[in-house]
């Protein structure tokens, strides 16, 4: 079963309110929700419908412990390395980020998502694998569950690759990890609307713009 589902969200409203989740409760992710979500990020636009996301999922297998292993790592050192550059002082984001990396191995489900490369790499293939991960965040918060997705698996892409059989083609584009929220989803903290939009031309605020 789903953990309990508070309320049906509407579209607009779980757009409104996924936001990354850190920290997770014990419970696990059950099969048939884990495939909803992954159902969710296949059905993503790509370019020219090709289809090149991929998704690895690491839970308890003997490859996916080994990959939790090291992507924990991966993780507190990243963290690590951007507290000291960002010079992050003692917060209620900067704790959640530390019980992120310290449990890590705990968390009950990651998804390696990875993109199989049709051409050489470009700027723009990004585009044809994150509307799947957001997707995937969506879907997962409309099943009562949250995620994050984040880039720290970088650190040790070269022994993902090895470990788990990853092509050389194939970009390991995000690593996303889900699990039913210790806490709540919430509003999300964004700019207004009338700072991100622009009429007729760069610059000029849309004045037909309402409270948002
Ligand atoms: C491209 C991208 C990369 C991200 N990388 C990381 C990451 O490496 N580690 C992490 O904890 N969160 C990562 N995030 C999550 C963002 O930090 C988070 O979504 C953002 O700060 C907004 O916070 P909110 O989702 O809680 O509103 C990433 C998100 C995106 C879209």
């Amino acid at each position: 079963m789903s953990p309990a589902v508070p309320e049906q969200i509407s579209l607009l409203d779980g757009i409104a309110t996924t936001r990354a989740i850190r920290r997770y409760t014990s419970d696990p992710v059950t099969d048939a929700d884990l495939e909803q979500m992954l159902w969710a990020a296949s059905r993503a636009a790509s370019g020219s419908n090709r289809q090149p996301f991929r998704f690895v999922i690491l839970r308890d297998g003997p490859n996916a412990v080994s990959a939790r292993r090291l992507l924990g790592t991966s993780f507190r050192t990243g963290w690590s390395a951007k507290r000291e550059a960002d010079g992050y002082r003692p917060s209620r984001f900067a704790d959640s980020m530390q019980h992120y990396v310290d449990h890590f191995e705990e968390v009950p489900v990651v998804v390696l998502v990875c993109l199989e490369r049709y051409r050489p790499p470009s700027p723009y293939e990004g585009a044809s694998v994150y509307p799947a991960c957001q997707n995937l965040l969506l879907a997962a918060r409309a099943l009562g569950y949250g995620g994050a997705l984040t880039m720290w698996h970088l650190g040790v892409e070269t022994e993902l690759r090895e470990l788990l059989g990853i092509p050389d083609p194939v970009a390991l584009s995000a690593c996303i990890t889900i699990g039913v929220p210790a806490g709540r989803h919430g509003p999300l903290k964004r700019k207004p609307l009338g700072q991100l939009s622009f009429d007729d031309r760069w610059g000029r605020a849309p004045e037909w713009l309402g409270s948002q």
